[in-house]
């Protein structure tokens, strides 16, 4: 089954897991016969194949409509990207994740659980990867934009979309791609939006939550932090890692529904601030 996982160049030149999957299922067929099917199912039992066919069929569906989306607003933020080839800043490599984007349904729903307003805050996009939720960030009246992403090649990309994205509800155009490690960034002293999709290891989390609890004890101020996850169950450390500083609350938020433009399903949990006396 890893055959169907390879991937291909994308059209900026890198490494791209979900490109050409459809393509890779019809050649395996091609080359070992209309049985391999049934093959597959004696050497990994029904409902695992199953499960895997079923995760194929929505990843495709997912990636079509991702690279509708980047049609439609004139960018290149879909696929799955594999760090391993590219250059990245700082020593850890190792510890990152791939990049793969957050899709716009799942993140307009996550917006419900934010304030209303956003005025005074800077979104910050902790590994912004090609920058898909910048942009989208970018619909909501934020102050400010910011993606930090370690890899050179994305942020390049993220750069590049940033200047060709075209969507007239676009609100907030002070967008920045800042090329650097999570874990040696200083936070901007205003009101934070910090949202993390399942960048990197606990390792690297740790480090980047305490430098946000030292800069929020610095200079008090509104901050909330996103954390979502999909393909590891990252969010079981992650939400103990946030909570174990005291310095947030977890608010109560609905589970995501199952939308088909995300490649898999997000759980994701919200944590406030509680201030310097709270
Ligand atoms: C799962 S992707 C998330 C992409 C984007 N945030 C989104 O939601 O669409 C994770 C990204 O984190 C980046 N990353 C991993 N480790 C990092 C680090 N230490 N510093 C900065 N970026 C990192 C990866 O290169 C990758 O682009």
């Amino acid at each position: 089954m890893a055959d169907l996982e390879e991937g291909r160049a994308d059209r900026a030149g890198i490494q791209d897991r979900s490109s050409g999957r459809l393509g890779r299922a019809i050649r395996i067929l091609r080359e070992r016969g209309p049985l391999e099917p049934f093959r597959l199912v004696r050497r990994h039992g029904l409902s695992a194949s199953t499960a895997f066919v079923g995760r194929n069929i929505r990843h495709l569906m997912a990636d079509r409509l991702a690279r509708k989306w980047d049609r439609d607003h004139n960018v290149d933020t879909a696929g799955s990207i594999q760090l391993a080839g590219l250059q990245v800043v700082g020593p850890h490599r190792d510890q990152g994740n791939e990049c793969l984007c957050t899709s716009p349904k799942t993140f307009d729903f996550i917006m419900r659980s934010l304030p209303a307003d956003l005025s005074d805050c800077t979104f910050i996009d902790i590994g912004a990867g090609k920058s898909r939720t910048l942009l989208l960030a970018s619909r909501y009246p934020f102050a400010k934009v910011v993606g930090v992403e370690f890899a050179h090649e994305l942020v390049e990309i993220a750069k590049r979309n940033v200047e060709t994205f075209r969507d007239p509800a676009q609100k907030c155009r002070n967008i920045e791609v800042v090329e650097a490690d999570a874990a040696a960034y200083e936070f901007p002293k205003t009101p934070l939006v910090v949202y993390f999709y399942n960048p990197f290891s606990k390792q690297v989390f740790d480090i980047v939550i305490q430098n946000l609890v030292a800069s929020l004890r610095e200079t008090d101020r509104d901050c909330h932090v996103v954390y979502g996850s999909s393909s590891h169950a990252a969010i079981d450390w992650a939400k103990p890692a946030i909570l174990t500083s005291g310095a947030f609350e977890q608010l109560a938020t609905p589970p995501m529904p199952g939308f088909l433009d995300a490649v898999r399903t997000i759980d994701y949990a919200v944590f406030r601030y509680r201030g310097k006396n709270g």
